[in-house]
């Protein structure tokens, strides 16, 4: 995460009022928190952002997530200034956007941002390096330079060897590809996505959201990234700010926005996710026991307390046996006494990095799971309720979503 790190772009209480008299009664009107549609009724005009304040930190995915309407798109487009604000400030990097004309602002548009967005308009007439190349052509950066940055960039994106193909020739997704290279193309810092992955069909989709993160992990652009989808947002996002009718419902970690919902709007929408999908083992799993292969079966079921299994482990403290005390209860009934009898080698282990629903199947076994760190020690234990009781919390949301809305 990054959250400690430098701020790359600021919006502080942004305001953009859409009529022929943007800071006039509209302007009033929505300072005052009058609604959107209230605003629009009694002024005629439009307001599409509300009081917007966010920070975007050096290298982190920051996605902005909101219905059709909420304001997303004039948000991002604030931040290269193809919209000008009502009110408020925009800084990238320290410059105050806003004070931005002419070429200090092509300069500015082209050092800084590549842009992806969701119908990329290729030219059809030239070929896929040349689409790529394009903004350095524009610089006027000669052909055999821009040829090879382009190249790189589009092997980034595994279709270097497309690079001679016509455009028209590709399909969506690897057109959208060749979108995501062009901006790539001159190595800016920033890249701002509007929807760029929204017209590609799920499984398409979900290959560019891949390959975005696995560019990310190499790059470490700094990425403002545009969807109605929240799937997409906690997917991809390390933050995620909902909009609401212009204005910010709530700014958190995939995380905090499933397991602290700032309010019933957010819950309603997180409903739908599967929450084990955002959170990690590490924040789920608990210290494991660790019981001695010289335990007797009584004395190693002593040690467990109320868990619901323990390891034994090597001398390298890697896990070599699990003991769960619903067997050994069993075994016990039964006249075992042995440890050795009952201890199982086929459990299941996982890392403290993983999601909780990568481990649904294994818990579905009812048997504690391994948390193991990249050397293989043992440092946690998953229990199976505790994945339940998670996934219970989701329930526990729509509830109270019920409560507010219909009592
Ligand atoms: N150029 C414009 N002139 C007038 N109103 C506009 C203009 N651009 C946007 N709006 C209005 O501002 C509000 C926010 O629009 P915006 O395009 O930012 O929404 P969005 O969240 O990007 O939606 P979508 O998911 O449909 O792309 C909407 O009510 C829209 O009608
Ligand atoms: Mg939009």
């Amino acid at each position: 995460m990054t959250e400690q790190g430098e701020t790359i772009v600021s919006l502080e209480g942004v305001y953009k009022i859409f009529g022929p008299d943007p800071r006039g009664r509209a302007y009033d009107l929505a300072r005052a928190g009058v609604s959107k549609d209230e605003v629009q009724r009694l002024s005629g005009h439009v307001v599409g952002m509300t009081d917007i304040s966010f920070d975007v930190k050096k290298g982190e995915i920051f996605v902005v997530m909101g219905l059709s309407g909420s304001g997303k798109s004039t948000a991002i487009r604030t931040v290269n200034k193809l919209h000008d604000i009502t009110a408020g400030s925009v800084t990238v990097e320290g410059v105050d956007v806003q004070s931005l004309t002419g070429s200090a602002l092509q300069t500015f548009r082209r050092e800084k941002m590549g842009m992806v967005f969701q119908h990329f308009a290729l030219f059809p007439h030239r070929n896929v390096i040349d689409n790529t190349g394009y903004g350095l052509k524009v610089q006027g950066v000669p052909k055999q330079e821009r040829d090879a940055a382009a190249l790189k960039a589009l092997a980034m994106v595994g279709l270097e060897a497309y690079a001679h193909n016509a455009t028209s020739q590709l399909s969506g997704g690897m057109q959208q590809r060749v979108g995501l290279a062009r901006a790539l193309c001159s190595d800016p810092p920033i890249l701002l996505m509007d929807e760029a992955f929204s017209a590609l069909d799920p499984l398409i989709r979900r290959q560019m959201q891949d390959e975005l993160m696995a560019i990310q992990e190499q790059l470490h652009k700094t990425i403002l990234f545009i969807t109605h989808d929240l799937n997409e947002a906690l997917r991809i996002g390390n933050r995620v700010c909902i909009l609401r009718d212009g204005y910010v419902v709530q700014i958190g970690t995939p995380e905090e926005i499933l397991t602290e919902p700032a309010d019933a709007y957010v819950a309603e929408f997180t409903q739908d996710v599967d929450q084990g999908r955002v959170i990690d083992v590490v924040n789920v799993m608990k210290d494991p026991v660790i019981i001695q292969a010289s335990d007797t079966l009584v004395g190693a079921v002593d040690r467990l307390g109320d868990r619901r299994g323990g390891f034994t482990v090597d001398a390298d403290g890697r896990p070599t046996g699990l003991l769960s005390v619903a067997e050994a209860a069993g075994a016990l009934a039964h006249g075992t006494t042995s440890l050795a009898d009952v201890l199982r080698t086929d459990f299941g282990t996982t890392s403290a990095e993983a999601r909780l629903n990568e481990n649904y199947a294994a818990a579905g076994r009812g048997l504690p799971i391994a948390v193991c760190d990249d050397t293989g020690r043992l440092i946690g234990e998953l229990e199976p309720r505790e994945i339940m009781e998670e996934m219970g919390r989701v329930e526990q949301l729509i509830d109270g979503f019920e409560r507010e809305v219909f009592l």
